[in-house]
């Protein structure tokens, strides 16, 4: 189960703590920090508790996507706001950033900076469909965007002024395959590499580039997706499996693998988050890498590296 690891101001700048904190974060502990560490202007918090959503898009976060410099799912009139809340994200996401390359350096020349988004909804008793909701033990997956064995590394923080944000975690995914992969959750199909295999990988890619919905997920993501929708439709394992509660206090800052650690959202309103997606190789303890861990257990080909590979093509 998941510890909390506590940082200290200006740990991170220590040359003995180089690797420390991303091992902590591979093992499946969570980073904890008092108070973000980076300089977080009030204006731009006020600016955020301020935000009220409305209209058809009123139940999604807001996303910044930092590649394109775009702001989705906020929904207001008025064009000031409008630029505003995509300049108080970019900061958000350029200081995390600037932040976690020093503390996580290992990660910082080969990760993909990946969206941030802004939670301004309570959690507790949010209306959301089963599986997209946010208050049920899962592990994280995107259901539209395969990771190809990659990591999804996610940092918190919570800029609401009187409530903390209520957290459960449970088992990590090592243990959650051991116990329900092969049989509640079937073990996907090896990845082939005969000609065939890579040819129908490739019509597949070619046929998704021009905008054709082909889903083209590897047996690793296949088996993700179908965990964290076993983990969120499954009531005794909800009701029963083992539990530590969390509380992170206002203007705390958090860090964990959504894709080890599983995870649900309690209680809570106003969190910022940024997500980075790191690639196997980055990895300092990769033997506990989800991906590896379900091929031990399957004694299958999880991936293509082609396609891993791929996914940071523009990378080093
Ligand atoms: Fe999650």
């Amino acid at each position: 189960m998941a510890q909390k690891i506590i940082v200290q101001d200006g740990e991170w700048n220590e040359e003995k703590n180089r690797f420390h904190y991303a091992k902590e974060l591979e093992s499946g502990n969570i980073l904890f920090f008092h108070a973000p560490p980076f300089a977080f202007p009030q204006d731009e918090i006020d600016f955020l508790l301020a935000q009220r959503q409305s209209g058809s898009a009123s139940r999604k976060n807001i996303a910044y996507k930092p590649d394109l410099d775009k702001v989705t799912n906020h929904v207001v009139d008025d064009l000031v706001s409008t630029e505003k809340m995509r300049e108080v994200l970019r900061n958000y996401s350029n200081r995390v950033t600037k932040f976690l390359s020093v503390l996580l350096s290992p990660y910082a020349n080969t990760w993909k900076r990946d969206y941030a988004s802004f939670r301004p909804f309570q959690e507790q008793g949010r209306k959301l469909r089963l599986r997209a909701r946010n208050d049920l033990l899962h592990v994280d997956s995107f259901p539209t965007r395969p990771m190809h064995g990659a990591r999804i590394l996610r940092f918190f923080t919570n800029i609401n002024p009187k409530e903390g944000r209520k957290w459960v975690t449970s088992k990590p995914f090592g243990d959650l395959a051991a116990e329900f992969g092969g049989s509640e959750v079937p073990f996907p199909l090896s990845a082939g590499f005969t000609l065939k295999d890579r040819l129908e990988r490739k019509m597949k890619d070619l046929l998704s580039k021009t905008g054709i919905k082909v889903p083209f997920r590897s047996p690793y993501d296949v088996f993700m997706l179908k965990l964290h929708n076993f983990l969120k439709e499954n009531e005794d394992f909800q009701k029963n499996c083992p539990k530590d509660y969390w509380e992170f206090p206002p203007n705390s800052c958090w860090a964990v693998f959504t894709d080890l650690v599983s995870h649900a959202a309690l209680s809570g309103q106003y969190a910022l988050e940024q997500t980075f997606i790191i690639p196997q190789r980055a990895l300092l303890l990769p033997e506990k890498a989800p991906v590896n861990v379900l091929e031990r257990l399957s004694n299958r080909n999880m991936i293509d590296p082609v396609y891993s590979t791929q996914m940071f093509a523009d990378r080093s």
